[in-house]
Formats: structure tokens, C-alpha cells, sequence
């Protein structure tokens, strides 16, 4: 029997309802036991928790991981390194691989692969994702794909959308949407506003993601099928699905990191990891996601972790690729932003990145319930450290939080009970234990 005591921990659980200083046993790769005194057995592995948070491991619904096709930017394998490094470990990949995940046998390939935590494919709604033809939604299903999605591109038809959550009701596994429309986004690159107009990009209105979140929406009422729509970042669609779901509307909704903390002035740097889609919003924007993500409206933070070169990235602000790396800054930057200034309670961020994804891709993640697979992340809340760009252990760099201040560090990821990441930064671990806090102050964006 491999057996693993994590002792001593605050333990938060939403699916349990738990938020209690309780010891945690893994036996088998299975939560075993949970209670405040637990005393190990010979051949006993022990986590030291004293002092930290022991929570379900966290499952990002929204990633990239450019294999087949961009291995120089990423692989099945080391974007599972950086997820677990991240505390992350379960990630739902999506299909805009070089080819596109469009057949069962591409589902069956990454479903597969050897990796350090859970990786689960989500499969293309069109064939090669040219918004044309559905693929074969069927056998994607029976292959292992948790949800379909064009993510990358909008299924700018709204005829194809509607077949698509049509057949997905019949396989019982959500279509989540990018909501783009594309003739207004048009060459643009930045956020429509003030901002754009000084920096002298061209600009994205927030309807360019309003009406397709709105036309998504009136489909899913239409159809009864299950409607996630991806990196919500304006606060017209966060009111358009507060009313959607008000409407008994079968709809969840994901937000990123980045939206809840960085703003259209951000990108008046010209620094290329500020380009994403969408694009980094106003401050009023910020401002209705934060109250989505404590009022339930929204439904997940993910990271839609997209990395590129370097060479792709060192180039002019308009001729960069977007999209930035996300997994591993997924719970500091979360826990600075929404924790710390008392937004959302650390129960809600649990569930926000971890127990709710896992309900809405049907995955069974999320919970430290006895007898829940043994996926658990452990994190010191005080830490205070800044995020630097030798920290990172994903292939790509292009984030936009390096050299940011931030507080919260994975110091355990435990994937089916199994140790895939600890913490070896022993100068920390030293100066933490004289009791040397570094300097709390903590540069709150917004
Ligand atoms: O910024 C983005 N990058 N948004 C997307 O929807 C796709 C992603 C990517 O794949 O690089």
C-alpha cells in the first residue's frame, strides 16, 4: 500500500463544505481518511502542512498545449509539468493544434499520453475548426473528448452552432463557445476606448464578444443544451449570462486571471504579452467580472494558458501572436487579486478553479471527499514572492505577470496520490522558518 499523510493543514474543501485544520490520508492514489490527529505508520510518506492550505487540486478547464504541431512551444508533457508546478491536475486541452484534434484518433492521442496530471482533450465542433462541417461529435464522445469547442475562432455560422449544441444534448457534453464577431473585430487589436485611441492600435469594441455571447445564449434557450462560453471579459457579457442563467438558461461561463487584473492601459506598454484574445478591457470591465465571480454568475476561472516563441512575440504590437501563459500563475495571481482584498472567500476560489470546472466538464476532480481520487494541491497563503521569468517551467515565457508582486505558493501538487511537484527553494524555506516575512506590500492592479 503507498500511503501519503498531508498533516497539519488548514483543509478547504467547497465540495465538503469544509474549511477545517485537519489531517489527510491517501492511500492507493484514494482520499482515505480525514481527521484533526493523524499519526503516520511505518513507510508513511508525511507532507508537513503546518501552516498551510490543503485543497482539491485545481482543474483548468481552458488550456493550450500546441502538441501535434508547435511542440517548440509546448507539449502534452511539459505544459503538465508547469500545470502541476501550478498546483494544477486536471486541464482540459483545446483542439487548435497543428493538425486540429478533429478525430477520434487525435481525442484517443492526447486522452493517452503519459503525463504528470490529468490531461483531457476537448475536441473541435468542425472539422480541421474551418467552421464548415461538424465533425463526428459521436465518436469524439466515445473517444474521451469532455466538450467541444472551436476555441481560437467563434463558429462564426450560426446555423452550424445551432446543429452542434443540437447533437451535443445527444452525448450529454457541453459546447464551449468563443465568443468573437468577426467582421467587428475586423484587423483590430486592442480593446476599443481611450486607451486605444493613445496608443494608436486598432481597436476591438466589447460587442464584437457581446453579440456572440448574446446569439450563443438565445441558441442554447432555443436547443436545451449545455452552453459554456470561454473567457467572458467584459461586463455586457457578464450581465448577458447573469440574465441568461436568471432565465433558466443551461449556460456556464469562464473568466482568465488576466481580466480581472490587467486593463487596456496595460497594453499602452506595447509589450506583446499583453495581447490576447479577448482583449485586455477597461477598468470597468475589471470591476462587473470581479462582482460575477462572487455573485456565481461566473462560473470558473481558467487560464487559457497560450504560449508562444519568443521570436514569435518579439515583434511589433500588431504583428504578434495572441495569447499568454497562464498555468502556473493561475492560483497567485487569483489569490492576490480576488482573495486578499477579501472579493471572494478562498472557499470560492477553490471552487471557482477547481470543484466547478470539474461539474461542468463532468470530471471527477474537485472534492477531498473520502473515497475522491487523490488530487490534492498544498499552498503556503503568506508567501510573498515575485514572479520571475526563471521561475517558469513552461517551454514558453511570454507571460504578462513577470516581475509581479504576488502572495500564495504551490508547495505541494499531488496528482493520484503521487507527489508530481514540491517545493525546493530551501533559501525560502530557511528565511520562512527564522520567521523573515518579505515586505506584505502588494501592488493591487485596479
Ligand atoms: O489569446 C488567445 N490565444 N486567445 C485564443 O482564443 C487562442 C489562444 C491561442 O491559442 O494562442
Amino acid at each position: 500500500m503507498r500511503k501519503l499523510l498531508i498533516k497539519g493543514g488548514r483543509l478547504v474543501d467547497p465540495d465538503t463544505r469544509t474549511d477545517d485544520r485537519l489531517d489527510l490520508l491517501i492511500v492507493d492514489g484514494v482520499v482515505a481518511e480525514r481527521a484533526p490527529e493523524l499519526t503516520p505508520d511505518d513507510g508513511t510518506r508525511v507532507i508537513d502542512a503546518d501552516g498551510a492550505v490543503v485543497t482539491p487540486g485545481l482543474v483548468d478547464m481552458h488550456v493550450h498545449l500546441r502538441e501535434p504541431g508547435r511542440e517548440d512551444e509546448e507539449t502534452i508533457e511539459s505544459g503538465s509539468r508547469a500545470a502541476a508546478h501550478g498546483g494544477i491536475t486536471a486541464m482540459a486541452a483545446m483542439p487548435n493544434t497543428e493538425p486540429a484534434i478533429d478525430t477520434a484518433s487525435w481525442v484517443t492521442f492526447v486522452r493517452n499520453h503519459e503525463s504528470q496530471i490529468t490531461v483531457y482533450p476537448i475536441a473541435a465542433v468542425t472539422k480541421g475548426r474551418a467552421g464548415e462541417t461538424l465533425t463526428e461529435m459521436a465518436e469524439l464522445a466515445a473517444a474521451g473528448a469532455v466538450a467541444f469547442s472551436d476555441d481560437g475562432s467563434p463558429v462564426a455560422n450560426a446555423s452550424i452552432m445551432r446543429r452542434a449544441l443540437e447533437y451535443s444534448t445527444m452525448v450529454s457534453l457541453p459546447v464551449i463557445s468563443h465568443c468573437e464577431e468577426l467582421e467587428l473585430v475586423g484587423a483590430g487589436v486592442m480593446h476599443e476606448g481611450l486607451a486605444s485611441t493613445m496608443a494608436g492600435l486598432r481597436p476591438i469594441p466589447a460587442a464584437a464578444e457581446e453579440i456572440a455571447v448574446a446569439r450563443d445564449i438565445i441558441l442554447a434557450k432555443m436547443t436545451g443544451a449545455s452552453l459554456h462560453i470561454a473567457h467572458v471579459s467584459t461586463k455586457g457579457s457578464v450581465e448577458l449570462v447573469r440574465r441568461a442563467k436568471d432565465d433558466g438558461v443551461a449556460v456556464t461561463c469562464e473568466t482568465c486571471p488576466h481580466y480581472f487584473t490587467l486593463t487596456d492601459d496595460d497594453v499602452r506598454t506595447y509589450d506583446t504579452s499583453m495581447r490576447v484574445n479577448p482583449p485586455l478591457r477597461s477598468a470597468s470591465d475589471v470591476a462587473a467580472i470581479k462582482v460575477g465571480l462572487a455573485d456565481g454568475t461566473i462560473d470558473a476561472i481558467a487560464s487559457d494558458h497560450a504560449p508562444h516563441s519568443l521570436e514569435e512575440k518579439q515583434v511589433e504590437f500588431d504583428a504578434a501572436p495572441p495569447g499568454m501563459i497562464g498555468l502556473e500563475t493561475l492560483l497567485p495571481v487569483t489569490l492576490t487579486q480576488l482573495v486578499q482584498p477579501g472579493t471572494v472567500t478562498l472557499e470560492r476560489a477553490i471552487e471557482l478553479m477547481s470543484t466547478d470546472p470539474a461539474s461542468i466538464l463532468g470530471i471527477p476532480h474537485g472534492s477531498l471527499a473520502v473515497g475522491a481520487p487523490a488530487d490534492v494541491t498544498v499552498f503556503d497563503p503568506d508567501w510573498a514572492w515575485e514572479i520571475t521569468e526563471d521561475w517558469f517551467v513552461s517551454k514558453s515565457k511570454n507571460s504578462p505577470f513577470t516581475g509581479r508582486k504576488v502572495q500564495g505558493r504551490v508547495t505541494h501538487t499531488v496528482s493520484r496520490g503521487e507527489i508530481v511537484f514540491e517545493e525546493t527553494d530551501l533559501d525560502r524555506g530557511n528565511a520562512r522558518a527564522e520567521g523573515e516575512r518579505e515586505s506584505d506590500e502588494l501592488p493591487l492592479h485596479v
